[in-house]
Order: structure tokens, then sequence, then C-alpha cells
């Protein structure tokens, strides 16, 4: 049995060795380029998740954030200040134990502290004043990382199963989320093969620029690769762009090359270039908590992001649709203990 704090304890599945059926929804947010926007796009798109906004029509989803880049921005995102992070991918990447792993509640940040951290952050940048209640997200988990897992990949380069181990320690936790979100770094390393590894989906973030269009061909070419030696489950769930700027005739052009690229899973929200959105992270939230949404000013980046979790979820309700699967997704809140 897992039981998460504040959760009460729900039947365990272990399903060691089993394939990913494709309504289960781990998503390896992947780009080997820097700086594409990868973290705040898994970050906004899991805190959107589990918030949930019945304005925005999108219901609430029990979510898992996992960060398995060394910068450990995930954390910093959401206010954690990383000298009081103690259990982090690293350590779960690195445990050598044997036993059926892991307590992963030992390993995770729950709700309750994420929210403290965002409203204590929130609070040190604005004189000390109390954060809003949108600053609080109730249904998010999150595996911290910090810089010990730059050292991972030599450290797990002669273990056995070094590809599978992130896939191996979330098969017993898998049925307890309905997305688990990953993070990953700028390159095609082991922990970005990892990443890959345990999803079924790959969402790309494209930055709406010319060098993104080189590396969209190579990402293509090592998202192949894994489907044919190491995940054959593995298919790309949609293509992001990111900071994009509409008056740009090259951000259109990109946009435009990528749709030619990749018909149909290019996202119809992009994401624009937006002050707001670089700033959120500074203020210790992820923009969909700290902005209320709107068309234009400060909001605007928010409802990009609000609107792309709500592209998102209609997605992943017709790809099951698609799949025929016939087992009640546990996003529309049939779970009792949630
Ligand atoms: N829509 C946006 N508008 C303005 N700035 C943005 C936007 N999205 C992201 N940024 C900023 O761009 C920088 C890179 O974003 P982010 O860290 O999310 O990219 P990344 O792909 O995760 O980077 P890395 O490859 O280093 O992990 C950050 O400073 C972030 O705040
Ligand atoms: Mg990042």
């Amino acid at each position: 049995m897992v039981a998460f704090k504040g959760e009460s304890v729900s039947p365990l599945h272990v399903r060691g060795g089993e394939e990913l059926n494709p309504y289960k929804m781990v998503i390896a947010v992947a780009n080997q380029k820097g700086g594409c926007a990868k973290t705040t796009t898994a970050v906004n798109l899991a805190a959107a998740l589990a918030k949930g906004s019945k304005r925005q029509g999108l219901p609430k989803a029990k979510v898992l954030l996992i960060d398995l880049d060394p910068q450990g921005n995930c954390a910093t995102s959401f206010g954690v200040e990383k000298k009081n992070v103690k259990k982090t991918s690293y350590d779960l990447l690195t445990n050598d134990s044997g036993e059926e792993l892991p307590l992963m509640e030992e390993y995770l940040i729950g709700p309750k502290e994420l929210t403290e951290s965002m409203q204590d952050a929130w609070s040190l940048r604005n004189n000390n004043k109390k954060a809003p209640d949108s600053v609080s997200v109730g249904h998010l988990w999150l595996l911290p990382s910090d810089i010990h897992l730059s050292g991972a990949e030599i450290e797990l380069s002669h273990k056995i199963g070094r590809e599978t181990r992130l896939r191996e320690a979330l098969m017993p936790i898998i049925d307890e989320f309905d997305y688990i979100i990953i993070d990953t770094p700028p390159s095609l390393g082991l922990l970005s093969i990892n990443a890959m590894c345990a999803a079924n989906w790959v969402m790309v973030p494209v930055q709406a620029e010319y060098y993104a269009l080189e590396g969209f061909s190579m990402l293509m070419n090592s998202i192949k690769m894994i489907q044919r030696r190491i995940n054959r489950n593995l298919k790309i769930f949609g293509i992001a762009m990111t900071m994009v700027d509409a008056r740009s005739k090259l951000s259109r052009h990109v946009c435009d090359e990528v749709n030619k690229k990749m018909p149909n899973k290019l996202f119809k929200t992009t994401i624009r270039r937006l002050v707001k959105v670089a700033e959120a992270p500074w203020s210790g939230a992820p923009t969909v908590l700290l902005n209320k949404p709107t068309n234009s000013g400060a909001g605007a980046g928010s409802l990009e992001y609000w609107t792309l979790a709500k592209e998102f979820h209609k997605r992943v309700q017709e790809m099951r649709r698609e799949f025929g699967v016939n087992e009640v997704p546990r996003l529309l809140g049939s779970r009792k203990n949630r």
C-alpha cells in the first residue's frame, strides 16, 4: 500500500514488467534544445491540471511532477528552497537496495508543503503580505532534483537496468496518479532516456526561433531510436510552440514548418513570449497560480497556459476514445478517496 500525506490509503496495483496502457498518462516533456520552456511548460501544465478550473472547463486531476534535470528548477518554480529538499530523483535513481522500489512518499513533496512554500515565497517578495488564495494547489506532488543528479549519468553508466530505473520506480505507484509529468534536461543522455523509457508520451515544447528547426529533426530521430530499442510504447503526444512573437515572420515560419513536419501534433494554443511568465519563478509560483488569467496584461501568460492545459485535457479524452478505453478515467473524479 502506498499512502501519500493527506490521502487515505488506496489499493496498490503492482505492474512490474507490464506494458503501459495508452490511457496511462506518463508524459516526458523533452527537447534537447536548452531554454525552450520545458520546465515552464511542465510546471504550469502540472499546476493547472492539478488545480483544475470550472471557469476554464478543466476538472481537477491528481498529478505527480518529476524533475529529472540536475538544475532542479521545478522545486524553485514552487518556491521550494533547495536546502529544504531532502530526497531527490538522484536518490531514487541510484537506490540499489533491490527492494520493491521505493516508499515513494519519502521522496515526494506533497500539496500542503508546496502550498506553504509558494505562499512563503510570495510573502517574501511582497513585503510580508499574505499570499492570495489562488497561490495554492491541492492535488500536486513533486519529486524534486538537485545538482547531485548531474553525477547520476556517470554513476549509473555501469549499472544493470540503467535506462529503466525510473520506470521501475514508478511502476508501483503509477495507478495513484492521473498524470505523471517528467521534466527533462537539455540533453539526450541517460536522464532523458530514463524519462522517455518511463513515459508513454512525449510532449515537445519548441521555441519559435530558427535554430529550433535543426534541433527538432534531431529530437525526432532520438525519439524514433528510443521507440525502436527500449520503449515501443512511446508516442508523441503533442508539440507546443513557446515564446512565440506573433508579429515576427520567423516565429510564424517556424510554427508552419513544425506543423508541416508533424501534422496534427501541434497544439493550437501557442505560448507567447511574455514577461510575466518569465517572472513567475522569482515570485515562487507558476504563472497559472500566480496571475489571474486575462486576455491581456499581466494575466495573458496565465490564460495561455490554462488554455494549453485545457487543450491537453481534451486531447487526452479524444485519445482515450480513439483507443477505445472503456475504463472510466480517474480524471473525471470517479475515485472516492481523492
Ligand atoms: N512564454 C515565455 N515568455 C517569456 N519567458 C519565458 C517564457 N517561457 C519561458 N521563459 C523563460 O525562458 C527561460 C527558459 O525557460 P525554461 O527554464 O522553462 O526552459 P527549459 O527548456 O526548461 O531550459 P533548460 O533546457 O535549461 O532546462 C526561463 O528564464 C523562463 O523563465
Ligand atoms: Mg528546464
